[in-house]
């Protein structure tokens, strides 16, 4: 074969099982359908949690991509203008969780790849996987030139995110999906305000909101809308306004806004995870709420799992159970998080009702030191064993 595992797509999934292999010398080659201008700068998600954390330091790697990254400190939880502080890494037993953003995760994940001599193709078009139940598969795919060209490979490993090619070239009927609305929309902005102190999630009668550094002199902020509204229409003196009143700060500055953008809040789970030598790793597989910051800690366990199995040589037949597992424990974790901060928002009378048991819930997370316990533990992401 022309390499051991061709992998498609240079996301966190692709990457962090690119540096896996590359470090343990398994060769693998990275298909990538954009170029490395749009891959770098691509801005979603931004927390490494402890485990992630752990994973990246076994292969040395803890260093080059998690370096300058600020350590998870205080959660700050604010329910109608009420702040109250978790230490959640304390919680978790010393575990801090990671501020990286993942655009930097993935540039440095490239620049390390790149360095130790890795074989990474941008703007690789049409890739197409065959062969996934032969002796050896193949992966075509045209370069920028038209070009076609063919690799053989032992392993395919499907990185390429929710709408790839690799989840569709598993036969239909191969596969259960599972979905999930969560009946909740949310509206994120970047702004250029500066970073609060702490991690911020507030809860009121007005509604949801949270705000996340995003480096030291820009801020994430998130806002949930009720289905029907279309919060890309709002101008931005209204999302200010909405800010001041859900984090119960009337001088909140009203910074420039440079990115705005409508986040789905839906659930995507595909079983198996496997399918002959294909492998599915992160949101190829599954898709998870932004609540709890699991998307990406879950495309990095997946591609520890994987890395481990070829480089162990143990089979890969555990692959797809150990990784599901994982994946439906947080789907869990944030199906409850996000239901335990959305109950609050609207005023009819279970609205009111709820809101309620929103506020039970996350006064229980103060008052219950096995509650906070259990929440910091999924937090810091937690150890599956195969
Ligand atoms: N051929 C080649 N590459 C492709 C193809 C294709 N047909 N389709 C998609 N890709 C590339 C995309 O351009 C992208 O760079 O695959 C990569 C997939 O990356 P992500 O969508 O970021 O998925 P993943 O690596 O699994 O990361 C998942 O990161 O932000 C999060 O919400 C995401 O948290 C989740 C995590």
């Amino acid at each position: 074969a022309d390499t051991t595992v061709v992998i498609i797509g240079a996301g966190p999934a692709g990457m962090s099982l690119a540096n896996f292999l590359q470090r343990r010398g398994v060769s693998c080659v990275v298909l990538e359908m954009r170029d490395r201008e749009y891959v770098e700068g691509r801005q979603r998600a931004g927390v490494i949690d402890h485990r992630a954390g752990e994973i990246f330091a076994e292969f040395g790697l803890d260093g080059p991509v998690a370096a300058g990254g600020p350590v998870e400190t205080l959660l700050e939880i604010r329910t109608d203008g009420v702040p109250r502080l978790l230490d959640v890494p304390a919680l978790a037993g010393g575990r801090p969780s990671r501020l990286v953003p993942q655009q930097m995760l993935v540039q440095r994940l490239i620049g390390a790849f790149l360095d130790g001599g890795g074989d990474l193709r941008f703007a690789a078009a049409d890739v197409t996987p065959h062969d996934l139940d032969g002796d050896r598969a193949r992966v075509t795919y045209r370069d920028t030139d038209g070009t076609e060209h063919e690799l053989t490979c032992e392993y395919v490993a499907g990185c390429d995110g929710f709408h790839g090619v690799s989840r569709r070239s598993i036969p239909e009927g191969e596969l259960s999906t599972y979905s999930f609305d969560h009946g909740i929309g949310w509206y994120t902005v970047l702004a250029d305000s500066p970073a609060p102190r702490y991690p911020l999630m507030a809860v009121s009668r007005y509604g949801f909101a949270a705000q996340f550094a995003r480096g030291p002199y820009a801020s994430r902020f998130y806002l949930q809308y009720q289905p029907g509204d279309d919060p890309r229409q709002w101008p931005d003196e209204h999302t200010w306004e909405q800010l001041r009143l859900r984090l119960g700060d009337e001088s909140l500055p009203a910074g420039t806004i440079t990115g705005r953008e409508v986040v789905e809040m839906r659930s995507f789970v595909a079983e198996p995870m496997s399918w002959g030598r294909m492998f599915l790793v992160g949101d190829a597989a599954h898709i998870i709420t932004p609540m709890g910051a699991k998307g990406m800690n879950l495309a990095i366990a997946d591609a520890y799992v994987l890395a481990r199995a070829i480089i162990d040589g143990e089979g890969l037949t555990g692959y797809s159970a150990t990784c599901l597992r994982r994946t439906w424990d947080y789907q869990e974790f944030s199906r409850w998080y996000a239901e335990m901060v959305h109950d609050a928002g609207d005023d009819s009378p279970s609205g009111a009702f709820r809101r309620k048991l929103a506020l039970a819930r996350l006064d229980r997370l103060f008052r219950s030191p096995p509650a906070a316990a259990a929440f910091a533990d999924l937090m810091a992401g937690t150890e599956v064993a195969p």
